[in-house]
Formats: C-alpha cells, sequence, structure tokens
C-alpha cells in the first residue's frame, strides 16, 4: 500500500496535518516522500518552516501525478500526497485513480459530512479505473465530551464509506507543531497522546 493520498472536499478537514504527521509516524522506519499536489502548499510550506536537514522531504507537484509518485517509489517505500480541497480539483481526481489508499478526514460538523457525500461518489467513480482503491474516513478534532461529536461519529457510519475506529482528537499540539515546522513525534512529551493516536491510526491503515 506504498500510495497514500489524503484527499477531502472540504477545506480545513485535516489534511495537511495527517500528510505531515502520518509521515513522519511512517518514517520512523519506512522511507517516506510527500507530495504536495495543493496549489496552495501547505504541506510545502510546514518544510519550509522546519531546520532539521534529515526531514521527510516534501515536493510540490501538481501535475503530472501519476507518474511522479512511481518515480518517486523507486526511492521511497511510501509516498504521501496531500490533495486540495475539492473531489472536483484536478489533482484529487488524478490522485485517487491510482494510490492504493485515501484517508478522508471529516470534522466533526454537519457540513463537513455532507461534503463528503461527494467523495464517496468520487471514490465509486475511481474504482472503475483504480479497483484496488480503499477508502477510510478519519474523523479529526474530535471533542469527545461533547454530544455533537457523538452524534455525528454515528452519523459517519451511515455515509457509505468505512470509518477509521481511530479517531484523532482536538488538540493544540497539532497546531503548535506545525508552526515550528515539526510533527508531533518532535515534541516530545507535549506530543505524546497524539503522537499514540497516530501510531494507532497507521496500524489500521497498515492493515487495509
Ligand atoms: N486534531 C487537530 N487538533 C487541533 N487542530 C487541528 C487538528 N487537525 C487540524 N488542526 C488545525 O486545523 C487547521 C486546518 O487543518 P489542515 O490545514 O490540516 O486542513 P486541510 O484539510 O489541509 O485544509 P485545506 O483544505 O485548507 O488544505 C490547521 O490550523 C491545523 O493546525
Ligand atoms: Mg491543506
Amino acid at each position: 500500500m506504498p500510495v497514500i493520498a489524503l484527499v477531502g472536499n472540504k477545506g480545513g478537514a485535516g489534511k495537511t496535518t495527517l500528510s505531515v504527521n502520518l509521515s513522519s509516524c511512517l518514517a520512523k522506519n519506512k522511507s517516506v516522500a510527500v507530495i504536495d499536489a495543493d496549489p496552495q502548499g501547505s504541506a510545502h510550506q510546514w518544510r519550509e518552516f522546519s531546520d532539521n536537514e534529515n526531514a521527510i522531504p516534501v515536493f510540490h507537484n501538481t501535475e503530472q501525478l501519476g507518474s511522479y509518485s512511481s518515480q518517486l517509489l523507486n526511492d521511497y517505500e511510501y509516498v504521501l500526497i496531500d490533495c486540495p480541497p475539492s473531489v472536483h480539483a484536478p489533482q484529487t481526481t488524478s490522485v485517487i485513480s491510482f494510490c492504493d489508499i485515501a484517508l478522508i478526514p471529516v470534522q466533526p460538523s454537519p457540513v463537513d459530512l455532507w461534503a463528503t457525500i461527494h467523495i464517496e461518489e468520487a471514490v465509486e467513480n475511481a474504482r472503475g479505473t483504480n479497483p484496488g482503491l480503499q477508502a477510510l474516513l478519519v474523523i479529526n478534532q474530535l471533542e469527545v465530551r461533547t454530544t455533537m461529536s457523538r452524534v455525528v461519529r454515528e452519523a459517519v457510519t451511515e455515509i457509505g464509506l468505512p470509518v477509521a475506529d481511530t479517531a484523532l482528537r482536538r488538540r493544540a499540539i497539532y497546531r503548535s507543531s506545525a508552526l515550528e515546522g515539526k510533527s508531533v513525534f518532535d515534541m516530545g512529551k507535549r506530543g505524546a497522546d497524539a503522537a499514540a493516536e497516530l501510531e494507532q491510526l497507521m496500524q489500521e491503515i497498515i492493515r487495509l
């Protein structure tokens, strides 16, 4: 499952946050490259903030993504692709036509869930040419104690795509680490809870 894409139809769902942090999670024992396929270039910017020379490479590229990622797989075991916030963007259409796994972060809000309906259609269409495509919704920014989160967690299971058992909580460390060009894995004890939930999510992804 070497090509993992972060896709979505709603801005701010957590695609870039997951690209950055899941790539760091994988990089502990695998070689990983990130393609920033979003014309906004946020994942790329994150890397620019980093002062770590051994940091995961982030390539900003919005065209010919299929051949570009095959090329990277000559040198890296995994390629993560951060897509723009629309399933109708040409980059997203291209990426889901060849990636192995599409991860779809969703915030626990009704508006975000409605936007997810279009993703289900896009995934179905992509399976015409990419029959092995796996898609997984990941609830992000969950606030455990709110009723809304519980209701949304139930509603999300109505969508015709599998939902990861592991949800990511809303945690300030996801924001503060990004400001320093880091992942939660670089934040020591302060990042430990976030790192643990990401590890758990990664176990689910690898089992797909
Ligand atoms: N679990 C979380 N806890 C707290 N903050 C989070 C979490 N996930 C994401 N964020 C914050 O939410 C904002 C949006 O996240 P992010 O940029 O990853 O979304 P995106 O889907 O890539 O957005 P866009 O569609 O604009 O590319 C960022 O400020 C990020 O730091
Ligand atoms: Mg983004």
